[in-house]
């Protein structure tokens, strides 16, 4: 190999260490501090703005504005066959999205979803196997719940748990890959027009790929080619098959209307599914298990709830997601402690169209960056109470019409208006139907020597050292 080789790709580490360096990436305690001192509008980078005001939310993500998304998420855009492939979460064009968006929508209503619960349901009976088999140990909490979080896709998406849990480690280092992906885009994504010299450049990243004893740093292409093999298995199996995992639905509805999904749309989705579905699912529950553990009174709250609606039958030996909708104070944990916890806490970005807009007063030529980082407008006090920092249930249920209205209105976990998540239900389902089957039968003690976990932020808001024990209850 001659050394003119080498270079290009010696430059490519080296340029994204000296971006690393330069921590473009804001954690979101910046944003808060930035918005604290100064105006609900700041400039944080060239063109580009973040904003605090929740009343523009609509001007901004609202059904029929046209602020497209920005720049960042190109740098999440997988390839496939040395093309972008660009995904129902990363493609900026509208045209696009609505044809993307139209044949998968059905999969993910309520009707669809209820059909998925045995396949989630068999992961849960694992992971309450695992915890009897754990219990009184200090465990990783925070890696469990991501286990189970990747095997529950996995089941969703193609009917096949990855084992996870079973082998307890990263399988296929899946995980790993998607932190390096989102640390990369979380980096990156600051400076967009980098990306095709770094992982953008797929010759570069292919020639990487061939050096021996170097692990290629290409984390999204991991999960399109194991959605290829999972696709090819499920194609080579001659037995008719019944499950409603995406993969068999899509399939069944092509036989059913001759209106085969180009191959390459159904890499797109499913791959789609476990990067959009995994980490995110897990970060929420470790948030809604954190912050209970944390606060004693919500905790017994909920776990008198749980008892109550399990004393009167109304718990099934899984406790399904209709069973889950009816436990009130559930689900007011789950939306706080996503309020306190956002999986995405970074500005969730959008350019300002053709024309310009005025927001916060300021008038913003087109093209400028603006976004909202929902842990600032989480803590707009005049929204959510002087108590806003604090994890109080609560508030959802004490808040009257108009109030709760105007809290509804501030929500971006599941991001808003045109682009909102079209996974919100699924993972609800999950996190409804898991949190009181746990807490049924286990009390959770922190067990870590820290007094809290540790909260590293690129794009996602990932928690680690959150460490438990499980002790079964003896009712
Ligand atoms: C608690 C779990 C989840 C959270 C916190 C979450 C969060 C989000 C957020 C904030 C967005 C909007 C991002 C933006 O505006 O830039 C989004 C979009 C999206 N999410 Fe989720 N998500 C979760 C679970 C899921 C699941 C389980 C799936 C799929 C199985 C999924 C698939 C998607 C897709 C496809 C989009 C793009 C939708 C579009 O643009 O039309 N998400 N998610
Ligand atoms: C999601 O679930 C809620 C009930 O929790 C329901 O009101 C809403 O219509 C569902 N959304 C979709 C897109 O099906
Ligand atoms: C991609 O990398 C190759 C070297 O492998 C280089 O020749 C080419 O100029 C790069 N392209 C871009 C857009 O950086």
């Amino acid at each position: 190999m001659p050394w003119a080789y080498f270079l290009p790709i010696i430059g490519c580490f080296a340029l994204y260490w000296i971006i690393s360096t330069l921590r473009l990436a804001y954690p979101p305690s910046v944003y808060l501090e930035l918005h604290q001192k100064y105006s609900p509008i700041v400039r944080t980078r060239p063109k580009t703005v973040s904003i605090a005001d929740p009343t523009t939310i609509p001007t901004i993500y609202g059904i029929g504005s046209n602020f497209l998304k920005s720049e960042f998420y190109t740098t999440m855009a997988p390839f496939y066959k040395d093309e972008i492939m660009n995904s129902l979460f990363t493609t900026r064009d509208p045209a696009h999205h609505k044809a993307l968006k139209r044949p998968v929508a059905g999969k993910f209503s309520m009707t669809s979803i209820r059909t998925m619960e045995p396949l989630v349901d068999e992961c849960s009976e694992i992971f309450v196997e695992s915890m009897k088999d754990l219990e009184g140990q200090s465990l990783d909490l925070g890696a469990w719940l991501q286990f189970y979080a990747f095997d529950v896709i996995g089941m969703i998406t193609f009917n096949r748990r990855f084992g996870f849990m079973e082998e307890c480690k990263d399988i296929l280092n899946m995980i790993s890959s998607l932190e390096f992906g989102l640390k990369y885009a979380g980096i990156v994504g600051q400076v967009p027009y980098l990306h095709p010299w770094l992982v953008g450049n797929q010759s570069m990243m292919k020639a990487i790929g061939r050096i021996p004893f170097i692990q290629l740093p290409d984390p999204i292409r991991s999960f399109v080619e194991f959605t290829e093999e999972c696709i090819d298995m499920y194609d080579k199996d001659e037995k008719a098959k019944e499950t409603s995992d995406f993969l068999t639905s899509l399939r069944l509805e092509e036989k059913k209307h001759k209106n085969s999904m180009p191959y390459r749309d159904l890499i797109n989705h499913l791959s789609n599914n476990l990067l959009a579905g995994s980490d995110t699912t897990a970060i929420s529950l470790r948030a809604t298990l954190y912050y209970l553990i944390k606060t004693p009174s919500s905790y017994k709250r909920l776990q008198a709830e749980i008892d109550e609606a399990d004393r009167a039958g109304k718990l099934s030996k899984f406790v399904t997601y209709s069973e889950s909708l009816a436990l009130e104070y559930l689900q007011v944990v789950m939306k706080e402690a996503m309020r306190l916890h956002p999986g995405v806490s970074y500005p969730l970005e959008r350019l300002v169209p053709e024309g310009g807009a005025e927001i916060c007063g300021q008038k913003l030529r087109e093209g400028t960056n603006v976004g909202i980082n929902p842990v600032v407008v989480y803590q707009n006090r005049e929204i959510f109470g002087d108590d806003a920092a604090q994890f109080r249930p609560e508030r959802w249920l004490e808040a009257d019409q108009e109030q709760l209205k105007i809290m509804e209105r501030t929500l971006l976990t599941f991001g808003t208006g045109t682009r909102p998540c079209i996974g919100k239900n699924i993972s609800l389902m999950e996190m409804g139907k898991f949190v009181p089957q746990i807490l049924r039968q286990f009390d959770l003690l922190w067990a870590s020597e820290k007094p809290d976990w540790t909260v590293h932020t690129y794009w996602f808001a990932k928690q680690s050292d959150f460490i438990v024990k499980f002790k079964t209850r003896r009712k």
